[in-house]
């Protein structure tokens, strides 16, 4: 089957059953294979480059090798078989970093307790990478891990100590963050809105530009299962230093959490005047300085990356004495907002002591098992240490939360149906396409009470209301709908 030459024209009826032909194969070595180590290498091999992932846990390597990515992560598996020509796993991979035309460090950055970022397993990563720097070879070391703003200045010396070249310029380090989104990760690969490269010399640029290229042009044929999004365009390439592109990724995660305490702290104030936070966030959200994304209401963020980003950031700010009270505040609101969920259900059921509470969802976010800062273990700990009974159910990171939190004294439902046996009240916590039509009848007919707090303001609160539960919703008003002779309300494109 071949694929037509690649070049500005786009393909996208063409059923793949291969990888793409790279204008420029490089050959590139990914040091860590976690979810954006294994996503990238992943993509950059279905892209039509040649990839060995290196990591030094066995049990993932050989998981690897055997088309296990060990991630639920929707497409990832997929794509990892459409690619399995062009990419290879390994612990050592010592060859392969001498070889390499491009080295990606995708480690682990974990947060220490007081919000610094821990940076041995970059320091780790480093030095392998260095020793094996051998020959004149130009090769780019491209940091993707976040890292505190100043981080690519150590790893350079780093490789500088443990290739023995001082002075040597045989090879340059850049920062290349990320912007998956968990659940997405692979079309935020694909389709990303931009491409940024921190570097201190042109030749590394244009290197990580020409390893981009089949993304920068979409010159690549998609994935069956990921196709190119309607209307999408060409992403920008954002070419800065290293320690400006670095400070990117910070400030990126630090306006998400910003805009979502942001319409939080509103949802509050809507709960006080009966104004409906969804109707206000449309409408602001219709001012093109503002956007209609990440203005939902609810019990607030959670996952892997938030909290361990916005805390590094105000590390930095304190280090340097400089203070950050607008991303503190949005942290602040955050902290108290999944608890929230539980005011709400003291003050409808008169107390929680005694009552059985169904929890609909535990994972952070929707198509993700990961239960990293969720906020149904801060609810369901909240409700137990209140005298409450905690049942659960989700469709999918059950039995990691059965096995991460043996002490977590919650019952696990197998569907929705026994889920609400019993309950005085459920929580919609994960917004799961599955529960966004929820059999409503018949989970009532099973419950001793019906309060139902909707932690992702998903639901329509007339269409819970007429099956007789009390909707508690963030900020959804009175629910009085303006019945008159409505305008055309034409859809600002
Ligand atoms: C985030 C960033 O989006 C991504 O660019 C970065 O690389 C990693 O961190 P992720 O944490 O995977 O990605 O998920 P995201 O979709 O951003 O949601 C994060 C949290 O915010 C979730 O708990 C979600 O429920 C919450 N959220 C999101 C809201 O509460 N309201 C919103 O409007 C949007």
């Amino acid at each position: 089957m071949t694929v037509e030459g690649v070049g500005r024209v786009r393909k996208g009826d063409l059923q793949l059953t291969s990888v793409n032909p790279a204008q420029k194969s490089f050959r590139v070595c990914v040091v860590g294979s976690g979810y954006v180590g294994l996503t990238t290498g992943a993509c950059l091999a279905f892209l039509g480059h040649r990839i060995t992932c290196i990591d030094q846990n066995t049990c993932k390597i050989e998981a690897m090798k055997r088309g296990e990515t060990g991630i639920f992560e929707p497409g990832l598996d997929k794509l990892l078989r459409l690619a399995a020509g062009n990419i290879a796993f390994t612990t050592s991979g010592e060859t392969d970093l001498e070889q390499a035309d491009v080295v990606i460090l995708a480690v682990g950055t974990p947060s220490l307790p007081d919000g610094r970022v821990e940076l041995s397993q970059v320091r780790e990563a480093a030095d392998k990478i260095g020793k094996n720097l051998t020959g004149d070879r130009f090769r780019v070391v491209a940091v993707k891990s976040t890292v505190p703003a100043g981080t690519g200045k150590m790893v350079k010396d780093l490789l500088r100590k443990a290739s023995g070249r001082k002075g040597s310029t045989s090879f340059a380090v850049a920062s290349n963050p990320e912007f998956l989104r968990e659940g997405s990760a692979v079309q935020d690969m694909l389709y990303p809105d931009r491409i940024v490269i921190g570097v201190e010399e042109r030749a590394a640029a244009e290197t990580l530009a020409a390893l981009y290229r089949p993304v920068l042009e979409q010159e690549f044929v998609p994935p069956p299962f990921c196709p190119r999004p309607g209307g999408y365009g060409f992403p920008a390439l954002i070419t800065s230093d290293i320690t400006t592109a670095e400070m990117i990724k910070y400030a990126a995660n630090a306006f998400l959490v910003t805009k979502i305490g942001f319409i939080n702290e509103i949802a509050g104030l809507c709960d006080y005047t009966g104004a409906d936070v969804t109707a206000v966030a449309r409408a602001i959200g219709l001012d093109h300085r503002i956007g209609q994304h990440f203005l939902r209401a609810g019990i607030g963020w959670g996952g892997s990356c938030f909290g361990k980003d916005t805390a590094a950031l105000l590390n930095m700010g304190s280090e340097f004495a400089c203070d950050l009270p607008v991303l503190r505040g949005a942290v602040e609101v955050n902290r108290r907002q999944r608890l929230r969920a539980v005011e709400k259900l003291q003050h409808a059921l008169k107390g929680v002591r005694g009552c059985t509470i169904g929890l609909l969802g535990l994972a952070f976010k929707p198509n993700t098992d990961d239960l990293r800062d969720a906020p149904a273990l801060d609810i369901a700990r909240r409700l137990l240490s209140m005298g409450a009974r905690v049942k659960a159910y989700d469709p999918v990171t059950m039995n990691n939360c059965r096995t991460l939190y043996p002490d977590l004294e919650i019952e696990y439902a197998e569907d929705v149906i026994s889920l609400a046996e019993g309950c005085d009240a459920l929580v919609l916590v994960t917004e799961w396409e599955e529960f966004t039509h929820l059999p409503l009848a018949s989970m009532a007919a099973v419950m001793n009470r019906r309060v139902l707090v909707d932690g992702r303001n998903a639901l329509d609160p007339p269409e819970v209301q007429k099956e007789g539960f009390v909707y508690l919703g963030f900020g959804r008003g009175t629910g009085e709908k303006f019945e008159g002779d409505i305008l055309v309300q034409r859809e600002h494109k």
